[in-house]
């Protein structure tokens, strides 16, 4: 039986794809292991948003076929196959196969042609119609929580972005699909579902089939009120593209317990001029009118974002214009990213006149300035009891375990193993800089 590494880099999306690849992987006769040095066949999954992705690329290969007599079959998926094709085969020795992001059902044949002898293997199609969207119990990356894709790929051509180049067009999979798939997930004893896809609320499909029963001015709310029918008992999604979100996501998410208290909407800049040069559809005073939706909810809706700091032409005033809205949202996490140019994005045309000193600069002071929101944000939930699924041991102490909120905060108690995989009552008492630490309100006695 041949074995598989199968490494994955980037976002949930990539994780998605490489638990169905695994899933096809183990149902083909192959088995997967987690030891690299014992495996006959590596697969890399490949993002490529920021950074010097082909060149980790080259390292990584180097490293994964040093010092072994028996080299091993080296395969690249995901995003910088996608972008890169056949030409990843000149510039960095020892791959044997290469895997766009749309083609990781054929996996087992792509592997199996390398393995009869044929060099140098391609596939860079389209998803089969048929494609199987489902995961085993085996290999999905939790057994509690589970990523369900709902829309993949994505229109947008925001001008720093190589997203819609990597992964196509937006796709929206069949509403009776996805509630099939979640029904089949808390059968199995799931209890968190994650909507996923890179602009979520974009959720566009082809027909109303699934969706009938269920009302909403968007199809994506709608979705949601139907995911949360199925009685599944935690629901998050992300992530959320500021022009397409409306009221009615708070609306439903008011309506339905299940559907979890957070929102990830991208805002990338608090100035109208970068914005417009990011193409991003939206100004910083239609944003802040989103958030206000959410802020004056009824139920406590935690908000995080992503922004880019340093993109092209951003002066000092672009920056403060930054800074003065994450202190107006006072976000519960922001990831905060230096601009990189990625070679065949419109911004890449663009002079990225930025220095690198001016952007660590300005990364730092941001960081700085949402580190001590962020401690804020936090503290008001000390003495609050919270509902946390407990997913793991916590990593550093013994005794303690992990889990997150319907905030999507990572909280840290100490109790014992056996309650991983429940939902119990946890009182925060202490504020960490990226999690709460809290006392188990029922020792032994899970709540669920
Ligand atoms: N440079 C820096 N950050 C980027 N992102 C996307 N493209 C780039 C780029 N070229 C960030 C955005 C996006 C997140 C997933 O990655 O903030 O929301
Ligand atoms: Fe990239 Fe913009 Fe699409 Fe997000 S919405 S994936 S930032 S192009």
């Amino acid at each position: 039986m041949k074995k598989v590494y199968l490494e994955t880099f980037g976002c949930q999306m990539n994780v998605s794809d490489s638990e169905r690849v695994a899933t096809a992987l183990s149902s083909r006769g192959f088995e997967m292991t987690g030891r690299e040095d014992q495996a006959d066949i590596v697969l890399i999954n490949t993002c490529s948003v920021r950074e010097k992705a082909e060149q980790k690329l080259y390292t990584r290969v180097g490293e994964i076929r040093k010092g072994r007599i028996h080299k091993p079959i080296v395969g690249v998926l995901g995003c910088v196959a996608q972008l890169e094709g056949e030409t990843l085969f000149r510039k960095i020795e020892g791959i044997d196969a290469i895997v766009g992001t749309r083609a990781v059902g054929r996996i087992s044949e792509v592997i199996g042609r390398v393995l009869d002898g044929e060099d140098e293997v391609t596939d860079l199609g389209e998803r089969e119609r048929d494609y199987d969207w489902s995961v085993t119990d085996e290999q999905r990356h939790s057994p509690h929580v589970a990523f369900v894709p709902i829309i993949e790929g994505c229109n947008k051509f925001c001008t720093y972005c190589i997203v819609p180049f990597s992964r196509g067009r937006e796709i929206s999979l069949s509403a009776s699909a996805i509630i099939r798939n979640v029904l089949e997930l808390k059968r199995s004893g799931v209890r968190e579902v994650h909507l996923i896809g890179q602009n979520v609320n974009s959720y566009r499909p082809e027909s109303d089939s699934g969706l009938e029963a269920f009302s909403g001015k968007t199809p994506f709310s709608r979705l949601l009120r139907a995911v949360a029918a199925t009685g599944i008992e935690r629901i998050k999604f992300n992530t959320s593209f500021p022009r397409d979100f409306h009221a009615d996501i708070v609306d439903a998410i008011e309506e339905n317990e299940n559907l979890c208290n957070w929102v990830h909407l991208p805002v990338q800049s608090g100035s109208d001029r970068i914005l417009r040069m990011m193409k991003r559809g939206h100004s910083v005073d239609k944003y802040l009118k989103k958030i206000d939706r959410i802020a004056t909810s009824e139920r406590d809706i935690a908000v995080t974002t992503d922004i880019i700091v340093g993109f092209p032409g951003e002066t000092e005033d672009d920056f403060q214009g930054t800074v003065d809205l994450v202190n107006t949202v006072k976000y519960d996490a922001a990831y905060i990213f230096k601009y990189s140019a990625r070679p065949g994005t419109p911004a890449y045309e663009m002079d990225d006149d930025v220095t690198p000193e001016t952007k660590t600069r300005r990364f730092l002071e941001l960081q700085e300035h949402q580190r001590g929101i962020q401690k804020a944000r936090l503290r008001r939930y000390v003495g609050q009891v919270l509902k946390v699924l407990v997913e793991k041991p916590a990593a550093r102490f013994d005794h303690q375990v992990s889990g997150h909120s319907t905030c999507h905060k990572v909280v840290n108690f100490e109790g014992p193993a056996n309650l991983i995989g429940q939902i119990v009552d946890v009182r925060v008492t202490e504020v960490k800089s990226n999690s709460l630490f809290g006392q188990h309100m029922s020792p032994g006695l899970p709540l669920s």
